[in-house]
Order: structure tokens, then sequence, then C-alpha cells
């Protein structure tokens, strides 16, 4: 029987904390939170089991702002589970005390470890070094412990960052190690965001997901990035061999161009 769920990222929520340049890019499409809101009254009519938001929940936001996410989940999607992982413009002590009502003044690495139905999704924090992203040493051995044996219905890897993507630049580097553990293991799929880029690809042999963000669109054309007005997520399933097949979701049909930049100056320093 197919397991219908959803695949959400970089929701970006306007905060008071949001910079000049997210604020005027906001402005020339429509508000994150309506776009959210678009989607989770389709996710609610879709009967999802669960959402896998991959980071960027909120734009540099407070508990305040988490809390907010944390309610609008819980109005649109009573009980249905929603594992989120940590982007670069997410901060762990306002996310732990805002959307998980775990109090935590600390900025220790979110790692999580989740058990749906016999699924294991594990949660990997490959946002501490900004936009360039990595995963610690102590995140593979804890991702090495965890896959050590098998779950029941095998499992699945988020991060923010995905390690393959159409712009070189914009993958994550990691080690060897790291690749040769998810390549042996009972990982079916790896879902990761950050690029606002709808993308399908393979790493270590393993489907790689990477959803749109909700907020708006990023095209990754030579060395140029074209911000849009695209807003997407992916509606997913899965079946009882592991296999998970998507369908892209524009919440809008048409997508203008909003702003340009080079990939370099991006990479140098995307306005926070
Ligand atoms: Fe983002």
């Amino acid at each position: 029987m197919l397991m219908p769920f959803a695949h959400i990222s970089d929701t970006h929520l306007d905060c008071p904390g949001s910079s000049d340049f997210i604020k005027r890019l906001h402005r020339e499409v429509r508000d994150p939170l309506e776009n959210l809101t678009c989607c989770l009254q389709e996710l609610a009519a879709r009967k999802v089991a669960f959402v896998l938001h991959t980071g960027d929940m909120v734009h540099e936001g407070d508990a305040g702002d988490y809390a907010i996410l944390r309610r609008l989940f819980d109005k649109y999607l009573p009980g249905v589970p929603v594992i989120a992982a940590m982007g670069n413009h997410d901060h762990r002590a306002a996310f732990r005390e805002g959307f998980l009502g775990i109090p935590s003044p600390g900025d220790e690495d979110f790692t999580q470890e989740v058990v749906l139905d016999g699924l294991r999704i594990l949660v990997l924090d490959s946002a501490k070094s900004g936009l360039i992203g990595s995963v610690s040493d102590a995140q593979v051995d804890w991702l090495e412990e965890r896959l050590a044996s098998p779950a029941p219905r095998g499992t699945f890897l988020m991060m923010h960052h995905p390690t393959v993507c159409e712009h070189p630049a914009m993958a994550l580097e990691v080690s060897p190690e790291f690749s040769s553990l998810v390549e042996n293991s009972d990982i079916h799929a790896i879902f990761t965001g950050h690029t606002h880029s709808n993308y399908n690809g393979f790493f270590a042999g393993k489907p790689l997901y990477t959803a749109d963000s909700l907020a708006f669109g990023m095209l990754y054309i030579q060395s140029e990035v074209i911000y849009t007005s695209r807003s997407s997520y992916n509606l997913c399933w899965l079946d009882e061999q592991g296999r998970v097949t998507t369908h892209n979701q524009l919440l809008y049909p048409e997508v203008q161009v909003l702003q340009r930049k080079s990939v370099a100056q991006m990479i140098q320093g995307l306005p926070r």
C-alpha cells in the first residue's frame, strides 16, 4: 500500500530579523506565509501521513516566529508528524523552543531519529557552515551507529544541503566515509533543499530529491543565479518495497524573473 507524504523546503517565513534583500524579494512575489498556507491546505486534502521540511523554515527568526510556524502546521495538519532539518537561515535554539517546545539556549547540532510505522527518518544538521554547508565527523559517527542495523521499512535521510545538484558550486562536499556509509545502508532516499531549485539525482547509488522553495525560486545558469517567483513542493509516495515516487506541485503556473546575480557573488555572501 502506498504511503503518501510531502517534501517541502525553504519556506523562509518573513520575520522582523529578515534582511532588506529578502523582504524586497518577498514583496515582489507573494507572502511566503500565504504560499505555505496554500500548500498545507492542499496537503490536508491529500491526507499525507507525514511532512518532511528540509530547512530554512523561517528567515532569521526567533522562538516566536517558529511558534507561528508550529501553529500553522497544527491548524491545517493536526496530528501529522512534521520532521524538520536545520537550514542556514534557521536558528537552533529558537527552533527547539518555538517549534519543538524544548527550551534550549545552546546552538548544538540538531540531529534527529524518528521512526514512523517502521520507517526510520534520520535528520542531519548540514547548516553549521552556512551557505556551503558541512557534515561533521561526529555526525558521520552518529549516522554510522544508527545505520548499523536496518529498520523494518528502511530509512530516509534528510539534510538541508544537497550532495549533488545541477550547479556544482552548490553541492555539499562530504567525506568518502559518508558516501560509503550511505551506499552500504538501508537508505531508500535522501531529501534535501537549500538550492530553491527542484532537482532529482543520485548520490552513492541512492535517489536524492531536492525540493523547490515555497518562498521563491533560484535558477542556476552557468555563472548566473536568477531569482524567480517559482513556488512549489513535492508530493511523494512510499511503496512496500521502499521505492519513492514524487510529483512536483507548482503553487502558481506563471513564473516571473525577479533579480539576477552571479553565482560567485551569491556564494560570497547571500544577504541574510
Ligand atoms: Fe533557502
